[in-house]
């Protein structure tokens, strides 16, 4: 008997990031540095700064209550977290989402791990899952705030978000094919040992590797599909930083011909799928789904029946290429005003207060309380820690932000 290929993918996606940013000019002045390098030779405008008040979970936890509106809590039996700023080595961020969000007891919770792939890893398991349980939904998070030593190259490349999707058969977003190229290699080009609050970071090297195992995973991936370039209406990549698209992309084209207008059209949705990353800087493992988050929101044409290439690295490293297809109707479960409003809504910071946010938020990461005020504008804060315990609450009052 031949079994009927059952569609799964994403059925809601949106993200949260910090109230906080500050523009790369205050980076540059302080530095003394050409704006360009940022503007131009990084592509990023502004990164999102975390109060103290906001962590992985909160971030998850915010970006999550979007997904789950009108979804019944009982048919969520699993909750994905996928982080590489994680707050606890034993208790996985999930358990406290899990109960902000008042999901049922009968649901597997658990944390991932593979710095910025960590998020595409989940999303894997969430399909296999979905495959077997097809009534079942998952709740997918991609949380991380990126952060670097300060008066390093790296540190014009921080920022933070959190992308939350609800997986499910027969998605009303996007489909996920199975076929995927995937690639792990053990190279040291970012990693945190647990005695650091900040990463130690080969950035050069880690560019290099992202375009190697982008190859790779590349190749695979057109050996078992028989796809090429031209296949694709567009890419999303890990997004680091917004240049380092520009460099995927023209990775790919070195690889394959193209023609001139397929080149133009990639390049002109490039930008697209990182008008948000480019303000909210990194956000590591939710980057990648940032972009995609862009694309579908800001993609000047319907984006109905095209096929998008999404590709994940996680230093390291692992890495994974696959693809999705746009579903029909797509465009009336995006969250446009939501996310524009919130990225309205966010205060630009000065250096000197940049400093505080980021001197404090280490402070609390080592188990100190807080004393920076109370920024009320969220649904889920982080109140401090009390004998080792991290308070979370829930301000009922805000359920439009
Ligand atoms: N005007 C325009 N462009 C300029 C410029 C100016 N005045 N000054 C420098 N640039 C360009 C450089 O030519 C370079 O572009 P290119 O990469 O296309 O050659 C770019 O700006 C970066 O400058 P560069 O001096 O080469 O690098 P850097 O020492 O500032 O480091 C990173 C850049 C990305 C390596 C660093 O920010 C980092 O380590 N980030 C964290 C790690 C990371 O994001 N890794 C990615 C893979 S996961």
């Amino acid at each position: 008997m031949t079994k009927t290929k059952m569609n799964i993918g994403i059925d809601r996606i949106s993200f949260f990031t910090p109230q906080h940013h500050m523009e790369l000019s205050e980076l540059a002045d302080q530095h003394d540095i050409d704006i360009n390098k940022y503007h131009i030779g990084l592509k990023q405008f502004s990164m999102a700064v975390p109060s103290p008040e906001e962590d992985i979970v909160t971030m998850a936890a915010n970006a999550s209550y979007r997904v789950i509106q009108g979804v019944d809590p009982e048919s969520i039996d699993m909750l994905l977290l996928a982080t590489e700023s994680s707050i606890d080595q034993s208790k996985s961020a999930g358990i406290y989402v899990h109960r902000l969000l008042e999901l049922p007891e009968n649901c597997r919770v658990l944390e991932f791990k593979q710095a910025c792939y960590g998020a595409t890893g989940a999303l894997q398991l969430a399909m296999s899952h979905v495959r077997e349980n097809p009534e079942s939904k998952v709740l997918v998070i991609a949380s991380d705030v990126a952060r670097y030593q300060r008066d390093t190259a790296a540190e014009a490349t921080q920022g933070g978000a959190a992308v939350a999707m609800l997986v499910s058969a027969n998605p009303r977003m996007i489909v996920l094919e199975q076929a995927t190229g995937v690639y792990t290699r053990d190279v040291m080009d970012f990693w945190r040992p647990n005695y650091l609050s900040e990463p130690i970071v080969d950035g050069k090297y880690s560019c290099e590797v992202y375009l190697q195992a982008l190859e790779c995973t590349w190749q695979q991936y057109c050996k078992k599909t028989g796809d090429s370039i031209e296949d694709f209406y567009a890419f999303c990549f890990h997004v680091p930083f917004s240049k380092m698209m520009f460099k995927a992309l023209s990775r790919l084209e070195e690889m394959e011909a193209i023609s001139d207008e397929q080149k133009a059209r990639l390049h002109k949705l490039g930008e697209t799928a990182v008008g948000y990353n480019k303000i909210v800087g990194n956000c590591y493992t939710a980057s990648l789904y940032l972009s995609l988050v862009s694309l579908l929101e800001n993609s000047p044409r319907n984006l109905t029946g095209k096929k998008i290439g999404l590709y994940s690295y996680g230093s390291g490293c692992t890495a994974e290429f696959f693809s999705g297809r746009v579903m029909f109707g797509y465009e009336k479960h995006l969250l446009v005003d939501q996310h524009l409003n919130m990225l309205k809504k966010r205060d630009a910071l000065k250096y000197k207060d940049y400093l505080r946010f980021h001197d404090a938020y280490i402070g609390v990461a080592k188990g100190a309380g807080h004393e920076l005020g109370v920024f009320e504008r969220n649904r889920y804060l982080f109140k401090g820690v009390d004998n080792h315990k991290r308070i979370y609450e829930v301000n009922e009052n805000v359920y439009d932000f």
